[in-house]
């Protein structure tokens, strides 16, 4: 059985989404055991080989997709260590706020006890919406951690925040949360 750190690496459907490719091959060659699930937007923008190449594990596209008879979001659920969401769009902050699982990302992450982190990314306008604010009000309170968003040139054109942290800066939280070793 593998001792390495197992992290849900949840991607969703942000323009962001091809930094996660990168997110997902450091985190890989750092030690650790990376599962990814993406949302149904996120095939949209990257695809389910890029990251079951970069991870070395299949990749949770779909919650009725399941080849063993327990479904692979319950098993994952339980053993990992850690449940990074990068990038992290204003659908999910909603969905998780308010206990949705309708697709295989958010049920993991409603089944999950551990350590969740978001890395938002999206437009200034919807970061600063005032349901989205309150959201992730409400996730800080229940111990959500977050990285970002950060300030800059935005995918859109527009300057502001809602820029991804950088994949370096998620690297060292998680590092420094969950040592790969
Ligand atoms: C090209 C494109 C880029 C998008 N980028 C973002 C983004 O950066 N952040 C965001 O919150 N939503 C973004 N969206 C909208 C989300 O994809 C949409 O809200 C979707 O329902 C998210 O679903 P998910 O959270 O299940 O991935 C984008 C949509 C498109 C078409």
């Amino acid at each position: 059985m593998s001792t390495k750190k197992k992290i849900i690496l949840g991607v969703t459907g942000g323009i962001a989404a091809y930094k996660s490719a990168d997110l997902c091959s450091k985190l890989t060659a750092e030690g650790y055991d990376v599962h990814v699930i993406m949302t149904f937007s996120a095939q949209k923008l990257m695809t389910e080989r890029c990251f079951q190449t970069l991870s070395r594990n299949p990749v949770i596209c779909s919650l009725w997709d399941v080849p063993e008879w327990k479904p692979e979001h319950i098993e994952l659920s339980a053993n990992a260590h850690l449940l990074v969401v990068a990038p992290c769009t204003a659908n999910f902050i909603g969905k998780f706020t308010h206990g949705i699982a309708d697709d295989a990302l958010t049920t993991t992450a409603l089944a999950f006890a551990g350590t969740v982190l978001l890395a938002p990314a999206m437009n200034t306008r919807m970061w600063n919406a005032t349901a989205v604010q309150e959201n992730c009000r409400i996730l800080r309170d229940r111990g959500v951690g977050f990285i970002g968003p950060e300030t800059g040139r935005l995918a859109c054109g527009d300057d502001g925040t809602g820029r991804m942290s950088e994949v370096s800066t998620i690297i060292s939280t998680i590092k420094n949360l969950l040592p790969p070793r």
